[in-house]
């Protein structure tokens, strides 16, 4: 098939790549004619692992483009990709949809599909389908699907590939369309879930709000576990064993970041009050994830009675292993936070760069050195490079001897000995 994906951020361009590999014809666009022209010379903006190879191996039927007109005039689907931010108020800014669909619905000349893969609040699809109806898109010209997407950075080819369901929000029942999203997956083996539109946003929103509510909930116990001598890493299996609980988001650590979680529950919470609901779950989830920080920095505290005056070192700074992205990072926060309590802080991380706001903060392109002269050191990010490190070496450079944990990664037993003091969140 003909395929046009508008948007070559992480979604579109693993959406594109894959898309291709399955063996269709794609043109990615993007209107950010420097974005394009790096992927035109085969270097791709982020860091996913395997998708710069994917690109490459497939790159006789993927094609980078600004062009929009000529990547929907052949396309049979258009998929949708844009980025949906947080307005200052929680809700969501859905002003490059409402522009890339215009963009979109003034080249259309014969009938497309238009799956809509960017997270929006429900009743988004319907009311953007009401509105090109009105100026005379119809059925014969366009039909839109809500197609959420479940990838998470850093191992998003695998999520496309092997997705655990596939969702698709029609407006009616619609065989023709369920036929090509047969064939444009075709390859792909998932359950499929049809629903409206409304069911297909609020999936997608309610799987990434369940999510943080594992995670906030684990944080939230890992500091009952601190009081009363429990170790977190033994009660999330313990709970995780239950196969109606599941063992996975129960890692406790200085909270979730990301471009997703933060926008996406502000987004719900405030979809939620807008109707006039109270969403007491949504709004604690995000107030013990804002809070789970404040409450580490205030242990690093009470561990170091010299802090601030004191050298860390914090290995990581992306917001997750795998992955360059430093939006919402917890890692990058605490970063910020120490450095302006007074704190000596050098950083390292394989992937990503710290924040410009954070320039006068040393970073270092090896962990040793970050770690050269320390009296704390924090692990932030739970990298494979950084869980892997010499820690008897860490040890003799460092100054101090205290190491902590704030994705509860390491086992405590090799680190203690090594020589160093080890600190999880709410670890024995
Ligand atoms: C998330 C969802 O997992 C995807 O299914 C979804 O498609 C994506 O958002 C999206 O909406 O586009 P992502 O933000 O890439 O994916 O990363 P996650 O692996 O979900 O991690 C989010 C944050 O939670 C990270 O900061 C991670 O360190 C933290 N986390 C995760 C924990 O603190 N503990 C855990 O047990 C798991």
């Amino acid at each position: 098939m003909n395929v046009c994906v508008i948007g070559a951020g992480y979604v579109g361009l693993t959406t594109a790549a894959v898309l291709s590999s399955l063996g269709h014809r794609v043109s990615c666009i993007d209107q950010d004619k420097k974005k394009v022209t790096m992927l035109q010379a085969g270097r791709i903006p982020i860091y996913e692992p395997g998708l710069q190879d994917l690109i490459e191996e497939n790159k006789n039927r993927l094609r980078f483009s600004d062009d929009l007109a000529a990547g929907i005039n052949q396309a049979e689907i258009i998929v949708l990709a844009v980025g949906t931010p947080s307005l200052p108020d929680g809700s969501s800014n859905l002003s490059f949809l409402y522009k890339a669909l215009a963009d979109a619905a003034a080249n259309i000349a014969a009938y497309k599909v238009i799956l809509i893969k960017s997270t929006v609040p429900p009743g988004t699809n319907r009311a953007v389908l009401n509105s090109l109806r009105e100026k005379g898109y119809g059925p014969d010209l366009l039909d839109i699907v809500s197609n959420p997407e479940f990838l998470r950075e850093g191992s998003a080819l695998k999520d496309m590939l092997f997705p655990d369901r596939m969702v698709y929000g029609l407006f009616e029942e619609n065989e023709r369309v369920l036929q090509l999203l047969k064939q444009l997956y075709a390859g792909i083996d998932a359950p499929e879930l049809v629903t409206n539109y409304e069911g297909a946003e609020l999936i997608k929103y309610a799987s990434n709000a369940f999510l943080a509510a594992k995670i906030s909930f684990i944080n939230e116990i890992s500091r009952v576990c601190e009081k009363y001598g429990a170790d977190i890493t033994h009660v999330a299996r313990g709970i995780g064993l239950d196969n109606r609980i599941g063992p996975a988001f129960l890692q406790a650590g200085i909270g979730y970041g990301g471009s997703c979680f933060p926008k996406d529950l502000q987004s719900l919470s405030y979809t939620a009050k807008s109707s006039g609901l109270e969403p007491l779950i949504l709004d604690a989830v995000q107030s013990v994830n804002a809070s789970q920080l404040t409450v580490y920095i205030e242990k690093l505290k009470s561990l170091v009675p010299a802090f601030p005056a004191v050298k860390t070192a914090v290995l990581g700074i992306a917001f997750k292993p795998e992955t360059d992205d430093i939006r919402e990072s917890p890692a990058a926060a605490l970063i910020h936070a120490l450095n302006k309590a007074g704190c000596e802080v050098s950083a390292f991380d394989p992937k990503a760069s710290l924040p410009e706001h954070l320039s006068g903060v040393k970073q270092t392109s090896n962990p040793y050195d970050a770690v050269t002269g320390a009296d704390v050191v924090i692990l932030a990010t739970d990298w494979q490079e950084i869980k892997n490190l010499d820690w008897q070496r860490v040890k003799q450079l460092m100054k101090g001897e205290t190491l902590l944990d704030a994705r509860n990664c390491l086992v405590p037993e090799v680190i203690r000995a090594a020589g160093l003091i080890y600190e999880g969140v709410g670890r024995l």
